[in-house]
């Protein structure tokens, strides 16, 4: 998957512009606080509709403006396509090929995959933002999941508030819940799978690139316990077994202390949780190999491979690691957008970019 080039008006501190990119590396350069970052994500807003920074539509629009908007031409593995976004304050209108379209319709037409400093969060911060993230990396290549999961979610809601009210009684309640349990454990079986995939490829990528000595696993928590060789039918029976034995704790608190919204993801190195054992160095380093590894998924779903933006990879990385790193993408087949504040070693479509305003220029920045 490729990007062409892209358009955007009022994003952030950007100028508008028109961009047309390299099929390869494409690098922003600058200093600090002129906008490499906001470029980035005006290239993930544009394929995504969302933003890795904020929830906040707002955040996105130029001070003191009313509107954006991004434009994009791609192209997939079928022919050339387009994707557009316009958003104001509030409201977000989607274009496919210049149509009209719903978010729904709008999301996962191109994958990306990012790489931000902010993502060691995956390995520090807490299940819920990891959850997200697994669940809207499945989402990307498997709609079934996506939609699924959005079933989930609208049917946690009308569980919760049931138990709420203390209305588990009615045989409406039973037939939530028959749908709640069916729906939960796609969700758990489709998250067993990934881990079980995505684990191997992460190992293989860490030795690879950072340390061969070393062994790493993703490893996935689920509030059903074990799940081994489980199907759909036996995690269905496994959900029913807890609904019973927590239903009375359930009402007493009137939400659902159970369902895949409780589970975890752990990274595990040398049989250690790298939350409490890692180092800074490896953290980065196994956040990183996931996010190659997810490369290799998006390929493995979808026969093509996502878009890969990396943000400010001078500051993260020590500058072995940045070799590796820099090294390892030159041999792959992919679309890369790099952010940095000093040099690299790449042939690369070169921005410079200074108060939000975008040249193509050289590597001038030391
Ligand atoms: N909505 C906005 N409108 C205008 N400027 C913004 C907006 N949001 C952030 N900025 C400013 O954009 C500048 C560039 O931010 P950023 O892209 O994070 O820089 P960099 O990644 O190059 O360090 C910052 O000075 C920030 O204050
Ligand atoms: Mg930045």
């Amino acid at each position: 998957m490729e990007i062409l080039e892209m358009n955007y008006i009022n994003f952030r501190n950007l100028e508008d512009r028109n961009i047309q990119f390299s099929p390869r590396f494409n690098l922003f350069f600058g200093k600090n606080g002129q906008g490499k970052t906001s470029i980035l994500e005006a290239i993930y807003f544009s394929a995504t509709g969302k933003s890795f920074r904020t929830s906040k539509n707002i955040e996105l629009i130029k001070y003191n403006k009313d509107k954006m908007g991004s434009y994009i031409s791609y192209r997939d593995l079928i022919s050339e396509k387009t994707l557009s976004v316009k958003s104001d304050k509030k409201n977000k209108e989607y274009k496919y090929n210049n149509k009209k379209t719903s978010f729904d319709e709008f999301y996962g037409k191109i994958n990306v995959i990012t790489f931000i400093p902010e993502d060691i969060e995956l390995i520090m911060g807490s299940p819920s933002f990891r959850r997200s993230f697994f669940d809207s990396e499945i989402a990307q290549s498997n709609y079934d999941y996506f939609k699924n999961l959005k079933n989930y979610n609208k049917i946690l809601k009308i569980r919760n508030k049931y138990l709420k009210e203390k209305k588990t009684k009615e045989v409406i309640f039973s037939i939530y819940e028959e749908e709640f349990i069916k729906s939960a454990s796609k969700i758990i079986l489709k998250r067993i799978e990934y881990v079980k995939n995505i684990s191997i490829i992460l190992n293989l990528n860490y030795r690879k690139l950072f340390d061969d000595k070393k062994e790493l696993c993703l490893k996935y928590e689920s509030f059903i316990g074990e799940f081994k060789g489980l199907n759909l039918e036996k995690i269905e029976e496994k959900i029913k077994v807890k609904i019973n034995e927590l239903k009375d704790q359930e009402i007493k608190y009137g939400y659902s202390l159970v369902g895949p919204q409780r589970d975890d993801f752990k990274f595990i190195l040398n049989n250690k949780d790298a939350k409490s054992y890692s180092s800074q160095g490896e953290k980065k380093s196994i956040i990183f190999s996931l996010k190659l590894s997810e490369i290799d998924m998006v390929i493995r779903e979808k026969r093509e491979a996502p878009i890969f933006l990396i943000d400010d990879i001078a500051s993260y990385f020590d500058s072995v690691r940045k070799d590796n790193i820099i090294d390892y993408l030159k041999k792959r087949e992919l679309q890369v957008f790099i952010s940095s504040t000093s040099d690299l070693n790449i042939e690369s479509k070169n921005f410079r970019i200074d108060k939000g305003e975008i040249q193509n220029g050289n590597h001038e920045c030391k």
